[in-house]
């Protein structure tokens, strides 16, 4: 396997970044793959959407599983958990879900301990990576976006490959990467967690390897308050330019507006959302995430 971590140019190099870039390339252009059951998706769907989140770290697919009486039920939800079961994926964050699956319902609700949060508000959401603030031991290297109802309006994400990210700014200076490499580069402040519990400071790098894999993973967030960067004059330039280039509609970026019934499988691709507004007689937006802490791959 291609190591990313070594900054030094070589035929090897080239040979890797012009297979991303042409895989990304494909990426947006290809139609969802059709899961015609959730919790059972088959050979041919697992073997399809592997392949595409190993070449381009995501891949969306869509179905006609939309968990039975959505439209009035807000517990009736799809097999998500199945679905990821299929793709060996490891659950994180049980203790945040009610039933211990992992699956958390994304809606607007100041019901309770989720009320304030922005994912639980019709606010738009920074270019991150789910769970930033992780322990290196906890880290989020997998999740699904899977979509029951979107919103009236709105609500629209945006999914960007961390690798491709790399390549931009290795593009501009691999100082950039080695800097961003850095294993105490990014710190995030402890914080009290929507279910109450305290999550200590999070120091770390924002290029890192997956642990079962050595595939580069990424530690991110937009965010400009309760977040400290390493203050070298090289580490500074990096986070201007990785700020830059997310801000300017790089054109291998995915806009996805997910429909009823449709989902991104990723290994935990950069994404952001627009604010949304759901309609007046309608039952919200409503999106499912489930969290896991290893890629996507073939169950063994
Ligand atoms: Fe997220």
């Amino acid at each position: 396997m291609f190591n990313w971590e070594s900054l030094d140019g070589s035929a090897a190099y080239d040979e890797w970044r012009s297979n991303r870039l042409k895989a990304a390339e494909i990426a947006l252009n290809q139609a969802p793959v059709e899961v015609s059951d959730l919790s059972n998706p088959g050979e041919s769907v697992v073997s399809e959407l592997t392949n595409r989140c190993d070449a381009a770290n995501f891949a969306l697919y869509t179905s006609d599983d939309s968990g039975g009486d959505s439209e009035h039920s807000a517990t009736d939800i799809p097999p998500v958990g199945d679905f990821a079961a299929a793709f060996g994926l490891k659950v994180a964050e049980a203790h945040r879900s009610a039933d211990g699956t992992g699956v958390v319902a994304l809606r607007v609700t100041d019901k309770g301990n989720q009320r304030g949060f922005i994912p639980y508000s019709p606010r738009g959401m920074n270019w991150h990576t789910d769970g930033y603030y992780n322990a290196p031991d906890a880290r989020i290297s997998a999740f699904i976006l899977h979509c029951v109802r979107p919103a009236a309006d709105g609500g629209v994400n945006q999914l960007f490959n961390p690798e491709i990210l790399y390549i931009r700014l290795r593009d501009i200076s691999p100082a950039y990467i080695r800097a961003l490499m850095h294993p105490t580069v990014m710190s995030i402040p402890e914080n009290i967690e929507s279910d109450g519990s305290l999550r200590p400071v999070s120091v770390g790098p924002v290029f890192y390897g997956d642990a079962l894999t050595g595939r580069l993973q990424m530690r991110y967030t937009a965010r400009t308050r309760s977040i400290s960067w390493c203050d070298e004059p090289v580490t500074q330039e990096a986070i201007a330019a990785l700020t830059e280039i997310l801000a300017a509609n790089d054109p291998l970026m995915m806009q996805v507006a997910l429909k009823a019934g449709q989902g991104v499988l990723n290994n935990n691709a950069l994404h952001n959302r627009t604010q949304f507004q759901n309609g007046n007689e309608d039952a919200g937006r409503l999106m499912i995430r489930v969290r896991f802490h290893n890629r996507v791959q073939r169950k063994t």
